[in-house]
């Protein structure tokens, strides 16, 4: 399992946000940038005017995906957009000026998910960005699962309660967070949430920690929970869990699992973002507090 802690620094002139260098077209697969990343202060854009979707007198989509700088989250970016939606982008790094993905900056909020107070602050943008409008999907995609020193598993007994507190709040805390903080937008759109857990959520994992891997069991009952509070909002809950997903660096031993999988191979990021697109669109209109696992079956 891959995790933003497992990754290396871009290389010069790489764009973060989506592996491109400069004046490149975005690229399937992404690179990842450092491992912990201090967020500045980010200067924040004036939302253009918002299109209707091209051929069509519907006012355009609009998904709010956190977690969209690489791996499954870029790859999200780039099924939404494909679609025709607008994707309001949300990570710690600013949208990087050489990134070539045009409609990108003006839709992107800097945000640690990891502070109360940041998170509180992104939801007033996303409200101010949307100017009074619906939002047609949350996806709740950012996550951490940090390593020891020695990059080891962090396990139940000595991970640090701060730890572990951190690795709540961005993977369980925020999304609820998000969730309510744009009920009355996501309402109005009788929209669709979606919460990436883990298959680490349902049974020990060789890689990822203690933390991780109870945050994404917290998530999944939390999916549950707002399903059946939303439901009579119009508002569909749903999960994804994904396995073992070539985002970029994976631990090493993932060939191990790999031959224990039985579509014997990893999974690809736009594979896990094509079931987060269907989860958000009327090809699922009756399915709510689902957890799909992407997984190649390796929850068999
Ligand atoms: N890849 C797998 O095999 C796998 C398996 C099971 C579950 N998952 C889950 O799938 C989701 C995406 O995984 P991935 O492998 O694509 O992750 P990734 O490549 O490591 O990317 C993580 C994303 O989360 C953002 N992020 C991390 N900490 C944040 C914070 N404090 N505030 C705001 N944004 C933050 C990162 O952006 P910045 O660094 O710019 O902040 C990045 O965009 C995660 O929830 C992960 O747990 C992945």
């Amino acid at each position: 399992m891959s995790t933003p802690e497992d990754k290396p620094a871009p290389e010069p002139g790489m764009c973060p946000f989506t592996g491109a260098r400069a004046g490149e077209g975005v690229p399937e697969t992404t690179a990842a940038p450092a491992a912990t990343v201090e967020a500045p202060a980010a200067p924040v854009s004036r939302p253009a005017p918002r299109p209707k979707a091209a051929g069509s007198n519907e006012p355009r989509k609009t998904l709010l995906l956190t977690g969209a700088s690489r791996g499954i989250g870029h790859a999200t970016v780039k099924r939404f957009s494909a679609a025709g939606w607008r994707v309001i982008t949300c990570s710690r790094h600013a949208f990087p000026e050489e990134c070539p993905w045009g409609a990108g900056p003006e839709d992107h909020i800097q945000v640690d998910l990891a502070d109360v107070d940041s998170t509180v602050e992104a939801i007033a943008e996303v409200r101010e960005r949307l100017e009074g409008g619906a939002l047609h999907a949350l996806v709740n995609n950012a996550g951490i699962s940090p390593k020891g020193p020695n990059r080891e598993r962090m396990n139940a007994i000595d991970t640090a309660l701060d730890d572990w507190k951190t690795v709540f709040q961005v993977n369980f805390f925020a999304p609820i967070m998000l969730a309510r903080g744009l009920a009355h937008e996501l309402t109005e759109a009788r929209g669709s949430i979606v919460n990436v857990t883990s298959i680490a959520g349902g049974r020990v994992h060789p890689f990822a920690g203690a933390a991780y891997a109870t945050s994404k069991a917290a998530l999944a009952a939390l999916t549950r929970e707002m399903a059946a509070d939303f439901g009579p909002l119009g508002v569909r809950v749903n999960a994804i869990a994904p396995g073992e997903i070539d985002t970029a660096i994976l631990s090493p031993g993932t060939d191990k699992l790999v031959a224990q999988i039985p579509l014997r191979r990893l999974g690809t990021p736009e594979e896990v973002a094509r079931t987060v697109y269907f989860l958000c669109t009327d090809s699922s209109a009756y399915v709510t507090g689902a957890e799909i696992h992407i997984n190649g079956g390796q929850h068999v």
